[in-house]
């Protein structure tokens, strides 16, 4: 999108923010400074998120060398209604089973043969809030689909068996999926959404997908839909070094389309089919330009040597700290965390917003690493000036506008050494827009249901939209 400079005229954008005050309430004397911004800006640290494991490889491997012997003893395939495709599905189903997985054998029929989705549930956690993350596990008849998708099916089913080895305590409910008939056109996905609840669906928080994740001459593609689940995946890209671009080889063209075709979250990862990789494409992240991400797309030649090695190590790992990330957060205590009610719209290059947030009952100021939690939409947001502002107006520059920063969305936690103000009063987030053309807006409180998710926002990892919340410090 072509992008004015931010000399423009100033226009306030939404801000999404969740400012949360640890009212530890340490200070009673309050020598609440003037106007004088501060500045903010460091990430709190996630301390009730646990980190994943590394993913090894070498596991991800052996699963991919399996299902090409499935292949090459079935007819060189694993496509829907051959005998490759059962024995693929009775492969994953015994590591699931011995590893401790609840799985489920669901059937459909598909052009007239029986197709199988295997369902694998990680006992424990909120029934209410269901993540998911699948794969496809058939093929095209044409060849093994090794990378279309072995890839991804084993980088689910190793991420399955570490959430098994570390015995995981999740405080949401892992569910993993391998789906049927995906090469017939997303069957065996539509078949299971179809098949649950309306109340079961609302239950799904959350559908990762992996499709493709292991080209040959690899892209690092993450799918643009869940913001959270986005950021997610984005953010440990950025810590390896890679740099990411937005998967554009065909939205809706793999499983997550069942699911976000009925309001579910979703996102992922991939790194490319038959599009051409280009110049700067490979200048950034290696390999050939001028060639295809995946020159043995669909065809005979998508085998056990059809796989870069490096790709699929990174996208494993990638899964995994997903899962750990959206899957470990712990709720806020009931009762102590606050959030403002409405959703502020952000206009475009013009005046500033604010979003509004009442605290009582606190005694005292509050706390010097005051958590402020923030979550704006927008689709440039360079265009945006954020601000906390305490009861007595004092504004701590949150973030500032750039030009350059073209990325979406600001869902992140700053913190903030609030120590000189009281703690009760009216807090409010103010965002400006001071760029035009991109707009925004600062979420609804109704995002803020899922108080597992809620943590997470708290503690800069973006898992939902959030306004204002006060909360005291967690141990
Ligand atoms: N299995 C998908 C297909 O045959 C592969 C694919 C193409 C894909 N484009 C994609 C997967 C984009 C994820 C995202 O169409
Ligand atoms: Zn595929
Ligand atoms: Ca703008």
């Amino acid at each position: 999108m072509t992008h004015p400079s931010s000399d423009l005229p100033r226009n306030i954008s939404r801000p999404l923010a969740a400012a949360l005050v640890a009212a530890a309430g340490l200070l009673t004397a309050s020598p609440v400074s003037s106007a004088t911004p501060e500045r903010a800006g460091s990430v709190a640290a996630g301390a009730e998120i646990l980190a994943a494991p590394d993913i090894p490889i070498g596991n991800v491997k052996a699963h991919l060398a399996q299902l090409q012997s499935i292949a090459t003893a079935n007819g060189g395939n694993r496509a829907h209604g051959r005998t490759g495709y059962k024995a693929s599905i009775d492969y994953v189903k015994g590591k699931l089973d011995a590893a401790g997985f609840t799985t489920t054998l669901q059937q459909f029929t598909s052009s007239g043969s029986t197709g199988y989705n295997l369902i694998a549930d990680w006992p424990g956690g909120d029934p209410n809030q269901v993540l998911m993350a699948g794969a496809h596990l058939d093929s095209v008849s044409s060849g093994a689909g090794i990378n279309d998708n072995g890839s991804g099916s084993a980088a689910v089913l190793e991420t399955a068996l570490a959430v098994s080895r570390a015995q995981l305590q999740p405080t949401k409910h892992l569910r993993f999926a391998w789906w049927g008939a995906e090469e017939l056109g997303l069957v065996g996905s539509k078949y299971y959404v179809n098949s649950l609840s309306a109340t079961d669906r609302a239950r799904v928080s959350g559908y990762i997908n992996l499709d493709m994740v292991g080209s040959p001459n690899p892209g690092y593609f993450v799918y643009d839909d869940d913001p959270a689940i986005e950021k997610v995946f984005k953010d440990w890209y950025t810590g390896i070094g890679v740099p990411t671009e937005i998967e554009t080889e065909g939205d809706g063209r793999s499983d997550h389309a069942s699911f976000k075709n009925v309001g579910i979250p979703v996102g992922g990862l991939f790194t490319g089919a038959s599009r051409t990789k280009t110049a700067a494409q490979a200048a950034k992240w290696g390999g050939t330009s001028g060639q295809a991400f995946d020159r043995c797309y669909h065809s005979s030649c998508d085998t056990n040597t059809n796989i870069n090695d490096v790709a699929l190590d990174h996208n494993s790992d990638a899964l995994a700290h997903a899962i750990w990330t959206l899957g470990t957060a712990e709720p806020l205590p009931p009762g102590e965390s606050y959030e403002s009610a409405a959703d502020v719209a952000i206009p475009d290059n013009a005046a500033a917003v604010t979003s509004a947030l009442a605290v009582s009952g606190r005694t005292g100021n509050a706390p010097a690493a005051l958590r402020v939690g923030v979550d704006i939409k927008h689709t440039w947001r360079g265009d945006l000036v954020v601000d906390l502002l305490a009861p007595d107006g004092t504004a701590y520059r949150l973030k500032n506008s750039s030009s350059s920063d073209s990325e979406d969305n600001v869902i992140t936690t700053y913190t903030v050494d609030a120590s000189s103000e009281t703690a009760n009063g009216t807090w409010r987030l103010r965002v400006q827009d001071v760029a035009s053309q991109d707009t925004g807006y600062i979420d609804r409180r109704d995002d803020l249901a899922d108080p597992a998710a809620r943590e997470a926002l708290l503690d800069g990892l973006g898992v939902v939209a959030v306004e204002i919340g006060l909360v005291p410090p967690r141990h």
